[in-house]
C-alpha cells in the first residue's frame, strides 16, 4: 500500500509503547459495521468499540452525511455570546435520554473535559449556596477519568498519576474487584456493598463541610470492567445526600447503551447529581463531551449572579460543536430507530453473558465479568508474569482487537453485534487458552 508519509517519527502517539509500536505497527485502514480492515487486507473483530465509543458500528453513513451537511451549512460559530440552532436542539434531544432531574447539559469535547467541567460545577455549586470550604474531591482506587489534571487527581490508576506532581486535595475509596469472592458472577457482584461504607469514614476524616463530590464509574471501564456489587451504589447516593455531598457518575464508556440501558444510572436506578458523557455520544466518529447536570445545580449556580453577569467562567473553543452536534444528532436517531440503547439487556445480552461464561473452568481463566454489553476475561498470571498484553497480541493475530488490562482482557463490542461474532470470540479465547495454558 503506497504511504503518505516517509517516517512514523513524527507522531508521538498516546499511551502507547512508540518504539516497540513503530517497529511492528499494527494499521487500520478501514472500518465497517462490526470490523476494522488493516492495510495488509487483514478482516478484524472490533470487540471494543473501538476505544469503548463506536457503539452503532463504523461506517454509519447517515453520520457521515450529517457532517458532511452540517459542515457546508455552518461549520463553527463561538459558543461564547452566540449561539446556533443545532446546539440547543442537541441537548434538548440528550435529555430525553437523561434520569429525570438531569435536563442541563454542558459541552465539552472529550471525557477528560467533561470530568473537568464536573468536577468545576461541583465547587461554582457550592460556592454559589456561600458552602466555599467544600473543595476536596472523593474518586476511587483503580478508577479512570481521563488525563487532565482533576481527571488524574481523582483517578485511581498509579500509572496516570504518579510523576505528574501535587494534584487536586482527593481520597480515594477502595475499588469493587473481588475476585476471591466474586468470581464468575452473573451480572452484578454480590459481595462488596459494605465497600461504600468507606465513604462515610472518610467523610468523618475529612469533614463533610470539606468535600465537594464524589465521582465514580458505576462499571469502572478501563480499570478492568469492574462491576458494582449489588446495593453499592445506593449506599453511596445514600450517603452522599445524607451529607450535602455531590454525587458525579463517570459514564463515558457506561453511557449510550453499553449497560443496556441510556445510562449506567438507568440501568442501576441511581439518579446521581452529574453524569459526564463522551464517546458514544457521537458513535465516536467526531470529538465531543457533555455534562448533564441537575436543574437545581443550575438554577442556584445561575441564579447566583445579577442579570447580565458571566455566571459560570468555564467553557471550550468547541464546546457544542456544530459539527459534533450533527454527529451526535444522526448516532441518537440510530440509537433510537435500531433499539440500541436497550439491546444489551435483551436477549442478545443474555446471549453475550452464556458465551462469555462459558469460559469458566478453561485453563489460565480465573474469572469473567459482564453487564449489558461490557464483559472482561481476566486470566491468572503465568508465574507471576503479566499475560493480558501477550493475549491482547494474539487475540489481534487471530483476527479481534481487544484491549488487555494487566491480566483481563476487556470486552466492549458495537451494540449491533451478533450471535456469530460472539461465537468466534468465545472461539477465538477457546484458541488462546489452549495454546497458552493447556
Ligand atoms: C470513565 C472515563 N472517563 C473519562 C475518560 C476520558 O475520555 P477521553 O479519552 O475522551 O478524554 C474515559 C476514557 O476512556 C473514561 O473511560
Amino acid at each position: 500500500m503506497m504511504k503518505n508519509y516517509e517516517s512514523m517519527d513524527h507522531f508521538w502517539m498516546p499511551f502507547t509503547a512508540n518504539r516497540a509500536f513503530k517497529a511492528a505497527p499494527r494499521i487500520i485502514e478501514r472500518a465497517e459495521g462490526m470490523w476494522l480492515y488493516t492495510d495488509e487486507g487483514r478482516k478484524i473483530l472490533d470487540a471494543t468499540a473501538g476505544l469503548w465509543c463506536v457503539n452503532a458500528g463504523h461506517g454509519r453513513k447517515q453520520i457521515a452525511e450529517a457532517i458532511a451537511a452540517q459542515a457546508l451549512k455552518l461549520d463553527y460559530s463561538s459558543p461564547f455570546n452566540l449561539g446556533h440552532d443545532i446546539g440547543f436542539e442537541f441537548a434538548e434531544r440528550l435529555v430525553k435520554h437523561t434520569p429525570e432531574h438531569l435536563n442541563r447539559v454542558f459541552f465539552a469535547n472529550s471525557g477528560s473535559e467533561a470530568v473537568e467541567s464536573a468536577l468545576k460545577i461541583a465547587l461554582a455549586y457550592h460556592n454559589a449556596r456561600g458552602k466555599s470550604t467544600k473543595i476536596r474531591f472523593i474518586g476511587r482506587e483503580k478508577a479512570y477519568h481521563g488525563v487532565n489534571f482533576g481527571g488524574i487527581s481523582v483517578g485511581g490508576l498509579t500509572y496516570n498519576r504518579k510523576g505528574f506532581g501535587p494534584l487536586l486535595p482527593v481520597d480515594h475509596l477502595p475499588h469493587t474487584l473481588d475476585v476471591e469472592r466474586n468470581a464468575f458472577s452473573e451480572g452484578l457482584p454480590p459481595f462488596g456493598i459494605e465497600r461504600a461504607e468507606a465513604l462515610e469514614n472518610l467523610l468523618q476524616f475529612h469533614g463533610p463541610e470539606s468535600v465537594a463530590a464524589v465521582i465514580v464509574e458505576p462499571v469502572s471501564g478501563a480499570g478492568g470492567v469492574i462491576l458494582p456489587p449489588v446495593g453499592y451504589l445506593k449506599k453511596l447516593r445514600e450517603i452522599c445526600t445524607r451529607h450535602d455531598v455531590l454525587l458525579i457518575f463517570d459514564e463515558v464508556i457506561c453511557g449510550w447503551g453499553r449497560l443496556g440501558a441510556s445510562f449506567g444510572s438507568v440501568a442501576f436506578d441511581v439518579e446521581p447529581d452529574m453524569i459526564t458523557s463522551a464517546k458514544g455520544i457521537t458513535n465516536g466518529v467526531v470529538p465531543c463531551g457533555a455534562v448533564f447536570v441537575r436543574d437545581e445545580i443550575y438554577d442556584t449556580v445561575v441564579n447566583s449572579v445579577p442579570v447580565g453577569g458571566v455566571e459560570f467562567y468555564h467553557g471550550y473553543t468547541y464546546s457544542a460543536h456544530p459539527v459534533a452536534c450533527a454527529a451526535g444528532l444522526a448516532t441518537l436517531d440510530i440509537y433510537e430507530s435500531e433499539g440500541l440503547l436497550t439491546r444489551g439487556a435483551g436477549e442478545i445480552g443474555q446471549y453475550w453473558q452464556q458465551a462469555l461464561h462459558s469460559l469458566k473452568g478453561q485453563p489460565g481463566i480465573v474469572d469473567v465479568r459482564n453487564y449489558g454489553l461490557i464483559g472482561a476475561v481476566q486470566f491468572a498470571a503465568a508465574d507471576g508474569a503479566v499475560v493480558g498484553p501477550k493475549i491482547m497480541q494474539r487475540c489481534y493475530e487471530l483476527g479481534m482487537s481487544v484491549r488487555a488490562i494487566g491480566d483481563a482482557i476487556a470486552l466492549s463490542p458495537p451494540l449491533i453485534i451478533e450471535k456469530e461474532h460472539i461465537d468466534e470470540i468465545v472461539d477465538i479465547f477457546g484458541k488462546i487458552v489452549q495454546e497458552m495454558f493447556a
